[in-house]
């Protein structure tokens, strides 16, 4: 039995290609792996507060033991829930839209929340090493556009890579990538598109 975290970072509802695929992830896997323990979030319904300098002073007055405000003791307490989690997850995915040539804030702000030395990476004489390299990792990414490798954007794409180089620091790395792409770009094309993207991603999660 597996604790498996499945974190969708859009808020488009049905409309979203990034919600098709995160769907289709959770619907697949629950129905090929009956026995495993499925966490969903979704991280703009989370309304998680920007990390920036009052999470991180109130993480420093808990790490030193400091008296802390009402308001820094919840923050603390949401970031420590997040982190909870994500500790708890054997198996994490994340669905996310390329919007922007990046990722949508919110997930910004949730991997801020994990990437804490001591947590997910710990600096060494040698450099930094991931402490959750045990993780079994699956991303899924639509973008309108044609970004793939070779192609004159590929340069222009921030979503995948920031979220691959973010985790490689954790120690996972060679996350199982699937993105659908193009269906903007070429919109006679969006049916196939979507179609043959769905079926990998069902596939995917039947094996995850
Ligand atoms: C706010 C926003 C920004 C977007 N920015 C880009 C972009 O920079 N490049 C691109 O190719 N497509 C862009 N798109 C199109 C999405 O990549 C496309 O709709 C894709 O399916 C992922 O988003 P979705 O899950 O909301 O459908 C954008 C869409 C939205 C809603």
């Amino acid at each position: 039995m597996a604790n498996v975290l499945m974190i969708n970072a859009s808020d488009r509802h049905e409309h979203g290609v990034s919600v098709k695929m995160y769907n289709q992830f959770v619907q697949s896997y629950k129905e090929t792996h009956k026995q495993d323990t499925v966490e969903e979030v979704n991280l703009f319904e989370a309304n998680l507060p920007y990390y920036g300098e009052k999470a991180i002073v109130a993480l420093t007055k808990k790490a030193q033991q400091v008296d802390m405000t009402v308001e820094e003791e919840e923050l603390v307490n949401t970031i420590s829930y997040y982190r909870d989690q994500f500790s708890r997850a054997d198996k994490l995915m994340i669905a996310f839209p390329l919007w922007n040539f990046t990722v949508p804030a919110p997930l910004i702000t949730y991997l801020s929340y994990l990437a804490q030395a001591g947590f997910t990476f710990q600096y060494t004489e040698n450099g930094p090493i991931g402490l959750a390299g045990d993780k079994e990792v699956v991303l899924l990414s639509a973008r309108g556009g044609i970004y793939s490798e070779g192609t004159p954007m590929e340069s222009a794409e921030m979503a995948m890579k920031l979220v691959r180089q973010t985790i490689s620091l954790w120690g996972i790395v060679n996350p199982e990538e699937i993105v659908i792409e193009g269906h903007n770009a070429a919109p006679d094309q969006k049916e196939r598109i979507l179609e043959e993207g769905l079926t990998s991603v069902a596939t995917a999660a039947g094996r995850f």
